[in-house]
């Protein structure tokens, strides 16, 4: 369970966000849609540790975040919730020294301590998933955008994390791997984990998230099941929003 509650961010004398509060139930999923600029990174940097907030909490499984705590105290729980939570990033961030297949392998063999050859194996079999199996022995820069975007996702799949953060997983693949990467997604959901997803994509959104979060300016206009966000939103701007996009 993710349970976000007045969250507060400010960069600055400038607010991002407003005080945001909302809940993921377990092995569901969470799409975040909104205007540019509107929060939804910033969000996401605040749920993984990556920007420290103002005031409010965020608890993930056991482990709980409040501004209030000591420099240390919030450094080590990060730490923790790094375990439990794996994010895929906008703008991919492969290391571009390591082959594919060592991209995937890094972090489960050095952070996990898992055995080489099982998590090869593992990698192989994600690779598959995405479509990417023969690029094993590639490097980063001679990918595609879509295929970079792919590797990543298979990279933070490898972690096995209970909670996994998606920016935009689909900004740079067509439409015939978004509606795959939407069958694998909703598959790794029945076999147990939990995603917010943040996408311009309404389509990609639709048949995949549970829950629909709707924000404007750093602030939740509306949140609800999928369907009734995308069909009866009860918010104009939430309407206007989802017509535009759609
Ligand atoms: N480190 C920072 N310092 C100052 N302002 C920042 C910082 N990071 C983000 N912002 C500002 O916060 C606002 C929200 O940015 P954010 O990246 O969260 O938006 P977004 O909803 O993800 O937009 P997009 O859909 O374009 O990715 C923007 O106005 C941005 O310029
Ligand atoms: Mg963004």
């Amino acid at each position: 369970m993710i349970r976000v509650t007045d969250l507060r961010k400010h960069f600055g004398p400038t607010q991002i966000l407003k005080g945001i509060s909302f809940e993921v139930a377990p092995q569901t999923v969470v799409g975040v849609i909104g205007s540019s600029g509107s929060g939804k990174t910033t969000l996401l940097r605040c749920l993984n540790g990556l920007e420290r907030i103002n005031s409010g909490t965020v608890e993930c499984g056991k482990v709980r975040l409040e501004a209030k705590l000591s420099k240390a105290e919030y450094r080590h729980r990060v730490r923790d919730l790094r375990r439990e939570v794996g994010t895929v990033f906008q703008h991919f961030y492969l290391f571009p020294h390591l082959s594919v297949l060592a991209n995937i392998t890094e972090a489960p063999v050095h952070v996990l301590r898992r055995d080489r050859k099982s998590a090869e194996t593992e990698a192989y079999e994600l690779l598959e998933s995405v479509g990417l199996k023969t690029a094993a022995q590639r490097y980063p820069e001679s990918l595609s955008g879509g295929e970079q975007q792919r590797v990543a996702i298979a990279r933070a799949l490898a972690m096995r994390p209970a909670v996994l953060l998606f920016d935009e997983p689909t900004s740079a693949l067509d439409p015939k791997r978004t509606v795959s990467l939407r069958t694998m997604l909703r598959g790794f959901v029945t076999r147990g984990h939990t995603m917010i997803i943040i996408s311009h994509s309404i389509g990609f959104l639709n048949g995949l998230a549970d829950k629909l979060i709707y924000m404007d300016s750093g602030e939740i206009v509306e949140q609800g099941p999928a369907e009734q966000i995308l069909n009866d939103a009860s918010d104009a701007r939430t309407r206007d929003f989802v017509s535009q996009a759609s």
